[in-house]
């Protein structure tokens, strides 16, 4: 079975004491996971040695960055390379969400820069796509979502492909309570595969993990990953409170 993942996107929310209660409390007494089940912690950069040694000991959980350079080393200040994080042991890496497209104006371009150095350093990327509203009330939002994977991504071998994951995220869904139907998610996965299999062909296609994400809760995730082209979840808000959070993890196929 494909990998099936919850991950939670902290953003940039709590502090170090409440960083390490949330995890103190999620990890005390761990769901026992499937070999094919994983828990990824996407802190902010200041959290992730705490999160790093919290994880350890515990199987198939792991930590994730919520960004990285696109740049190897040097003059670039603020910036944290994806070399500094291999050296922390971080795993994972949260590459274009729809918040640092919008904000912070990364590009498909600065993107696949982003997926190449990630690679380079062992760290798996996130990689996010996903439409605004406005292209969802048009009804383009397949082509858009193409062009996002396509740009970024499609550079990429076969081999190299598969050690992606990518979390679709409609934007409107996105922080708004508004949850795209387990329907919506499946037939947008559903078109992200066969887009996956036409460049890759379908055993190939059918390896890579794609996770849902826009307002996902404890509630709505059975419902969500039942689908069968729903790897599991990139969460927000409810990633914040425990009890949502353990029952996103149950929630894992
Ligand atoms: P949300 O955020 O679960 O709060 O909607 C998801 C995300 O942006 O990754």
């Amino acid at each position: 079975m494909r990998n099936q993942i919850a991950a939670a996107n902290w953003k940039m929310n709590l502090t170090i004491t409440q960083a390490e209660e949330l995890l103190n409390t999620l990890l005390q007494q761990p769901k026992q996971l499937s070999d094919h089940q994983k828990v990824v912690f996407a802190v902010p950069f200041p959290y992730l040695p705490l999160a790093k040694s919290k994880v350890d000991g515990h199987t198939n959980y792991f930590v994730a960055a919520q960004n990285c350079s696109n740049k190897k080393s040097g003059a670039y200040t603020g910036e944290t390379s994806a070399e500094m994080l291999q050296s922390l042991g971080v795993e994972y890496v949260v590459l274009g969400h729809s918040e640092r497209r919008e904000y912070f104006s990364e590009s498909h371009a600065m993107l696949a820069e982003k997926v190449n150095i990630a690679l380079d350093y062992s760290l798996t990327p996130i990689f996010c796509c996903g439409e605004p509203l406005n292209i969802r009330e048009a009804g383009t939002q397949n082509s858009y979502v193409e062009v996002q994977l396509k740009e970024s991504l499609f550079h990429l071998s076969a081999e190299q492909i598969q050690k992606i994951v990518i979390a679709y995220e409609p934007i409107w869904a996105i922080g708004t309570g508004k949850t795209a139907t387990a329907d919506q998610a499946q037939e947008m996965h559903a078109h992200l595969r066969k887009v996956l299999s036409d460049k890759y062909g379908k055993e190939v296609a059918d390896t890579i993990s794609i996770l849902y994400g826009g307002s996902v809760k404890g509630s709505n995730a059975k419902d969500i990953f039942s689908k069968p082209d729903v790897d599991g979840g990139l969460v927000g808000g409810a990633s914040l409170v425990a009890g949502d959070f353990v029952q996103i993890i149950d929630a894992l196929k």
